[in-house]
């Protein structure tokens, strides 16, 4: 790697950059101590590092320099002698001679080595010690991946027309889905602000306000229970554009995920394919298929419509009985306990049981429930499933989403690689549902995303009669089973928001008093627009081959949501709760 601008009045190179072709020149390098070793009597290797890697120079012996100390060396490249040449380092084959030293600062010895060594460190003091651990080679990759990603969206979206805008942090409270955090008002004592979850409302105001494409690298705010793929805050690609269809959307979003992995690996990936999310749902028995692996789920209902065992038959809760198989290749070895353990994953996501049945030679199977089968029976799953002699089938049967959930989760558990094992299979998941479920006290249906996104103009009529089958024109874009990010359609005319707010049983006036300062600009002149935000930290983390977001976050909130390097959150003085007409309660009894 060369750093053109990298030259500066303390150093003509970086440490990483030197190569054989540097050999006789005179350099000025400026860097940490990651290494000394004593080298006979008089001389000692000292390898120096900065941003871009580690080159050995060689120092006198009586010459001062520790772990970490901050110095300048001014040397003469030259050949490493034949033989002790290292290929696992970029500027193996050099090395720099006849040094003169400065020291530029002394340093405390370091809590933990800053190399590789460090991933084996407890989080809690990589994170303590974050300027130490950005210090190290991952890191420093890292959040360069991150920058090069951000670059890549920011060019992506200003080629195709795109206006950065940037949106209030300090806003009202909206029901937009996620817990918020709120900031107490000092000049009206009581009333909070609330941080955007996410700049959803703006950018539709935006829209009404003839921007016609907005764009934002925008950060949100989000009071969750944090994970491998949540952080309180996160940023987010977030975009908008006017008198769209969900082409235009899908279009302009994958030219700016496209370039961005391009960005990075160096590779365009192909156009990024669409699937239903009803397909998904069938074939992956998730609405995040990982496309990298098979496994695919397969339907048996019809060969199962007149069977004897019971379970299959359907029981008078079930009112559509669904009975899918998974078969997993080569698995017929399964013991009792492998496969008891299945059967008990099963029922804790939600399934009565777990059929499996071991393929033996002849078309025959071994299960506890053979006896149950007919001939036809088993014949007909043999051949649709495509299971052979040594292949392990797995028959859940249920309403239709409990199948298909049941059986995608376990396809999961058996077959998905780390998240960010190649190929990248990135898919664009489209035709959500409007509305999920019912909810348990009103039995009226509850938002699939939320109340704004336009419905399928096909299924318009279904509202009344069967709400729970009307699509949205609501679509997620999936990388190698991971939640890439979410957009929509939305709702421009007033008369089918309040369809929609109907169908959900909110009536016109509790739709003014709780969404009115969002659909008063509606009434203005609002044209037809839809958008998207995709997570630009679990992209990052995908293109830079990690597990969690936090090892491309800078300065990231440990898993229990605290930064072990300032303490935060801390209490703060009472006079500053004063000022805000705070009064803290005494904390609830655990
Ligand atoms: P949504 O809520 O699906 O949609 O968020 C979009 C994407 O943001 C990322 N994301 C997160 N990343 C890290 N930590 C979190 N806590 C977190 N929460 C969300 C995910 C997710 O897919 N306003 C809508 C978008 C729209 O309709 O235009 C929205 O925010 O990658
Ligand atoms: P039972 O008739 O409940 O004793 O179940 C017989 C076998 O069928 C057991 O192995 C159960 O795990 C399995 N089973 C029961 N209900 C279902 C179901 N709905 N789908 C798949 N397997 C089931």
């Amino acid at each position: 790697m060369t750093h053109d601008h990298a030259a500066t009045t303390l150093r003509t190179h970086t440490c990483g950059e030197l190569r054989s072709e540097h050999i006789g020149q005179t350099v000025s390098l400026c860097g940490w101590v990651a290494k000394r070793r004593e080298h006979g009597e008089k001389l000692a290797f000292v390898d120096l590092r900065d941003f871009s890697g580690v080159v050995q120079c060689v120092v006198d012996n009586d010459v001062d320099v520790r772990s970490e100390w901050v110095v300048r060396v001014t040397g003469i490249v030259r050949a490493r002698p034949t033989g002790t040449e290292n290929s696992s380092l970029a500027t193996g084959q050099v090395e720099v001679g006849e040094c003169r030293v400065e020291v530029l600062n002394t340093a405390e010895p370091p809590p933990f080595p800053i190399d590789a060594r460090a991933d084996d460190v407890d989080e809690g003091i990589r994170l303590r010690y974050r300027y130490l651990d950005i210090r190290r080679e991952r890191m420093q990759r890292n959040l360069r991946v991150r920058a090069r990603v951000n670059s890549a969206i920011r060019s992506a979206m200003e080629n195709q027309g795109f206006v950065e805008v940037e949106t209030p942090f300090l806003m009202p409270s909206t029901p937009e889905g996620a817990r918020e955090f709120l900031v107490p008002s000092r000049k009206e004592p009581g009333s909070f602000f609330a941080l955007p979850q996410s700049p959803q409302l703006w950018k539709q105001l935006l829209m009404v306000a003839g921007i016609d494409r907005y764009y934002q690298i925008a950060r949100c705010l989000r009071d969750e229970d944090l994970r491998a793929d949540r952080q309180y805050e996160f940023m987010q690609l977030d975009a908008e554009m006017s008198f769209v269809t969900q082409d235009d959307v899908l279009a302009a979003i994958s030219e700016a995920v496209v370039a961005a992995a391009e960005s990075v690996t160096g590779v365009r990936p192909p156009q990024i394919e669409r699937i239903t999310w009803r397909e998904a749902m069938e074939r992956f028995g998730v609405d995040k298929p990982d496309l990298r692996f098979g496994l695919e789920l397969v339907e048996l209902t019809d060969i199962f419509l007149s069977t004897e065992f019971k379970a299959f038959a359907g029981a008078s809760s079930i009112k559509a009985i669904r009975v899918d198989a998974l078969t997993y290749p080569e698995h017929a070895s399964y013991g009792r306990n492998k496969l008891d353990g299945l059967t008990d994953r099963a029922k804790k996501l939600g399934a009565k049981g777990l059929v499996w049945l071991k393929v033996v030679e002849g078309g025959q199977v071994e299960s506890p429930v053979a006896k149950f089968l007919s001939d036809t029976e088993r014949t007909e799953l043999l051949a649709r499933t495509g299971a052979i002699a040594g292949d392990l089938v797995l028959v859940v049967a249920d309403e239709w989403s409990t199948t298909c959930e049941v059986l995608g989760q376990l396809r999961n558990d058996i077959g998905r690689p780390p998240v960010h094992e190649g190929p990248y299979r990135y898919v664009w998941v489209v035709e959500f549902p409007l509305f999920v479920g019912a909810d348990p006290h009103t039995g009226r249906p509850r938002p699939g995303h939320h109340p704004f996104c336009h419905p399928h103009p096909d299924d318009i009529e279904k509202f009344e009669t069967d709400p729970l089958s009307v699509r949205a024109l609501a679509y997620d874009l999936v990388l190698n089973g991971w939640e890439l990010g979410s957009g929509s359609i939305r709702i421009h005319e007033p008369e089918l928001q309040r369809k929609v707010f109907n169908a959900l049983g909110i009536s016109d006036d509790e739709a003014d008093r709780r969404f009115g300062f969002f659909l008063q600009p509606f009434k203005y002149g609002a044209p037809p627009h839809g958008g998207f935000a995709f997570g630009i930290d679990r992209l990052t983390a995908i293109l830079a081959g990690e597990e969690n977001i936090r090892e491309v976050i800078a300065f990231p909130k440990t898993q229990s949501g605290a930064d072990p390097m300032t303490n935060a959150p801390t209490p703060v003085d009472p006079g500053q709760l004063a000022e805000l007409g705070l009064r803290l309660l005494p904390p609830p009894a655990q």
